[in-house]
């Protein structure tokens, strides 16, 4: 590794790397990925052993202090953040103001980036008190806001938070409860989205993750800088990627079903088509997405139990994978399925529409953000984020006046 600063100092040189395919914007102690083995660790933790021994708080509390909470600690910080579930009534009013066909990242970064109008005493980024409660405000009222964008999108009145329930639960609670009558949250639903909220917690230097680091190095309030996050994940490259990856599953199956899938592969295969394998590739992982291996079984438990074990989009997705790892044009690449592959499927069998699965993703990679939001501003060496560039445009020229152009 060279540290390009010091010869930028010495000698005025500097580095061209579009994409960062080889450039570390910053230190962090939070996420490890070996990209060729297929390894993730949270603090150290392997991702394996958090998905099986953890809830999505503890993850939470790992993330944002550094290590998994004793029974006290989850305690208190459970309480901490049940306490902040709900959001100031005036919010519904601003997302009164969308149309009920929008999209839900759509209202999900206007929602986010309004939240810092509404708490005044969490915007300074710089005052440790005022990062703390914004983390937990955060983490707390994502979920909040996503059930309100899912209910204003289907007319249906908002449903309150209910504080017993836990994280992943009170979710569904929000959702898929109405007024009518009380809500029994399934507790094979409950498990699943909180092992897909532990898979999506952190990811190191993603886009989103790296947009939402830019932002913050400005000094802007952390609601805004999360925003930030929200608006980059949204992209089909990154977190849109499930939406992505389940309409062409659907795509797929409304025009041949499995019949079809070899077809679709040579598709994609074929540069000048433009179609991608969703929901396959990575930057990083040269080798198979250890969350995807976790979704993949988290998928099989959720159908099975759901009795949906049939859905053909599970078929068509193991029918693509299997072709996939024995095809060379992937095999060359080092493409395996990523998070995405399989999320989509498990949160269409949950109940969970299409469109929302984005806004799923970012209520847990929330805390995320805040652990390297927190991180960078704690960093004795952090400057505001200002990218160089090459310029390739004109070099000076005049001015003509307007009638001699
Ligand atoms: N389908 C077909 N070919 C692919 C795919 C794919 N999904 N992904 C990469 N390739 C090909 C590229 O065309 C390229 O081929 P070439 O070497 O012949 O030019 C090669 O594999 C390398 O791919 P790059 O695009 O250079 O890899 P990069 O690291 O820039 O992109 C990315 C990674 C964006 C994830 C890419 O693999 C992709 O678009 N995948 C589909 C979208 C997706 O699933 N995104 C989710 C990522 S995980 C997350 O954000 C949670």
């Amino acid at each position: 590794v060279i540290d390009i600063r010091k010869l930028y100092a010495q000698t005025g040189m500097f580095t061209y790397d579009p994409g960062f395919l080889s450039t570390a914007a910053c230190q962090s102690a939070i996420t490890y990925i070996d990209g060729d083995k297929g390894e993730l660790l949270y603090r150290g933790y392997p991702i394996e052993q958090l998905a099986v021994n953890c809830d999505f708080l503890e993850t939470c509390h790992l993330l944002l202090y550094g290590e998994l909470p004793n029974a006290a600690q989850k305690q208190t910080f459970t309480e901490t953040v049940t306490k902040h579930t709900m959001v100031n009534e005036q919010m519904q009013f601003f997302l009164r103001g969308f149309r009920r066909d929008a999209h839900p990242m759509a209202v999900l970064t206007g929602l986010v980036g309004g939240l810092s109008a509404f708490y005044h005493d969490s915007t300074d980024i710089n005052n440790p008190e005022h990062r703390e409660i914004a983390a937990i405000r955060l983490i707390a009222k994502m979920p909040t806001l996503v059930a309100m964008a899912y209910k204003y999108s289907i007319g249906q009145p908002f449903m309150y938070p209910k504080n017993s329930l836990s994280y992943a639960g009170n979710f569904t609670h929000m959702m898929f409860g109405t007024p009518c009558e009380e809500y029994k949250v399934n507790p094979v639903v409950e498990k699943a989205l909180d092992r897909i909220f532990i898979l999506h917690a952190d990811h190191e230097q993603n886009a989103s993750t790296s947009t939402v680091r830019l932002c913050g190095s400005s000094g802007t309030n952390p609601f805004a800088a999360i925003a930030a996050g929200v608006a980059c994940l949204w992209g089909p490259a990154h977190g849109g990627a499930n939406e992505a990856c389940l309409n062409m599953l659907e795509h797929i199956q409304a025009n041949g079903g499995i019949a079809k899938v070899g077809e679709f592969m040579e598709k994609v295969k074929d540069k000048s088509s433009g179609v991608k394998l969703m929901g396959f590739g990575h930057r990083v992982y040269k080798n198979y997405d250890p969350r995807a291996k976790l979704m993949q079984e988290t998928c099989n438990q959720v159908l099975s139990e759901l009795g949906l074990e049939k859905d053909p989009l599970l078929a068509l997705a193991k029918q693509l994978e299997k072709i996939a790892l024995e095809d060379d044009y992937f095999v060359q690449r080092k493409l395996y399925p990523n998070v995405d592959f399989y999320s989509g499927i498990v949160q269409r069998a949950i109940g969970i529409p299409v469109s929302l699965f984005t806004a799923v993703f970012a209520l847990a990679r929330t805390v995320g953000w805040i652990a390297q939001l927190n991180e960078m501003i704690g960093d004795p060496e952090y400057k505001i984020g200002r990218p160089r560039q090459l310029f390739t445009g004109t070099t000076k020229r005049d001015v003509k006046p307007l009638a001699q152009r």
